[in-house]
């Protein structure tokens, strides 16, 4: 068996934070949101994986991952002309695939809790297609199956208006060889994409053998820059503590907390889930729950909780909470000295500050 990971698009919708970076490099617990992806399909026991890049940003994918030797598997990239929709990734990758079965992974979606039963499941089965669904309160955002009085998924619609279940077929599929038929018999959307939905639908009008199993621990943003904050929570409520950096004796460590190695934590106190960075210093300072502390920040007498911060931000003597706030590379946040006592900002485009 192989994987297809998508990690194409510009990902406008989240920024500013994809101004400067592919959206798929955007770190969850300071790991790279595809990284989820490479490490559910790896678990699964698949090392043959395929990588779908655009080719407006794919080098940067490219350099991050190489060919994945350094995680034990092999990656083969394949670029994506235009983004032509999800069937037309399947499309183009048929050469790579060849006649085995893959697992389809949305490169932006993360589950957490893996995907090897479902590839047992689709195996057992002996499937052409596996469909994970999740129980959505907006389910007209995605692909929306429709059952008989069975409880066999009979039809899927991409984004209707009236969805016909509360269900969404979220982005972890598994095919067999009958999926090249479907994505190469349908039409283009309205949209103007090949629609993996209507694949789906294709092969469930053709009598091929679907199943489906229902998802938990799904996460995939909904066009906010703040959902990668519910990622980071889900993420970081199933992390397990290890302390690999330095805590001195002042220091008070509590809950489920990351510290990874060359990390400092010097009279603080840190509120699990939370993770701390390598080579991150935090001295004089709270870390509250559900908070990422890139490689390489510095935080020092100041207040952090529920955030992300990437790497190498510098956060010094700040006297208001920092809660609920996504701080890119290189941030800094200082107080200044001397009069008069102003703000002062260097804001990128699409920035976002609240003043209390
Ligand atoms: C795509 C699929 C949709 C699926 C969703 C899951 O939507 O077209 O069927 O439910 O991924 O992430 P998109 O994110 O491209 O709008």
């Amino acid at each position: 068996m192989k994987a297809l990971i998508t990690a194409g698009g510009r990902g406008t919708r989240l920024r500013p934070i994809t101004h400067t970076q592919n959206k798929h490099l955007i770190p969850i617990a300071n790991k790279p949101i595809l990284r989820y992806a490479i490490d559910a399909v790896k678990e699964s026991g698949i090392t043959d994986i395929g990588i779908v890049v655009g080719v407006d940003n794919g080098q940067e994918v490219e350099r991050a991952f190489g060919d994945g030797s350094d995680l034990g598997v092999r990656f083969t990239y394949i670029w994506q002309e235009a983004p032509l929709g999800l069937a037309h990734v399947v499309k183009i990758s048929q050469e790579f695939i060849g006649d085995d079965s893959f697992v389809f992974y949305l490169g932006d979606n993360i589950v957490v809790g893996g995907i090897e039963r479902f590839v047992q499941s689709f195996r057992d089965g002996g499937l052409d297609c596996y469909l994970t669904l999740a129980r959505v309160r907006d389910p007209e955002r995605f692909g929306v199956p429709e059952f008989d009085g069975t409880g066999r998924v009979v039809a899927v619609e991409e984004k209707p208006s009236v969805p016909k279940s509360p269900f969404a077929v979220s982005g972890i599929y598994i095919y067999g060889p009958a999926i090249f038929q479907a994505v190469n018999a349908i039409e283009p959307s309205r949209r103007g994409e090949l629609e993996i939905s209507d694949a789906h639908d294709y092969l469930l009008k053709h009598g091929y053998k679907v199943g489906h199993g229902e998802i938990t621990g799904w996460w995939k943003d909904t066009g906010m820059p703040s959902d990668l904050l519910e990622a980071n929570r889900l993420v970081l409520s199933k992390i397990d503590e290890r302390i690999d950096g330095r805590v001195d004796s002042e220091s008070d460590i509590a809950g489920a907390v990351v510290i990874e190695e060359g990390a400092e934590v010097i009279a603080s106190r840190v509120r699990g889930p939370a993770i701390i960075g390598r080579g991150a210093r935090v001295v004089d300072t709270y870390v509250g729950p559900y908070s990422s502390i890139g490689a390489g920040c510095v935080l020092e007498h100041c207040e952090v909780e529920y955030s992300i911060l990437m790497d190498r931000v510098t956060v010094r003597s700040v006297d208001v909470r920092i809660e609920g706030s996504l701080l890119g590379n290189d941030v800094e946040i200082c107080r200044g000295a001397g009069k008069p006592r102003v703000q002062r900002f260097v804001l990128g485009e699409q920035s976002r500050v609240e003043l209390m």
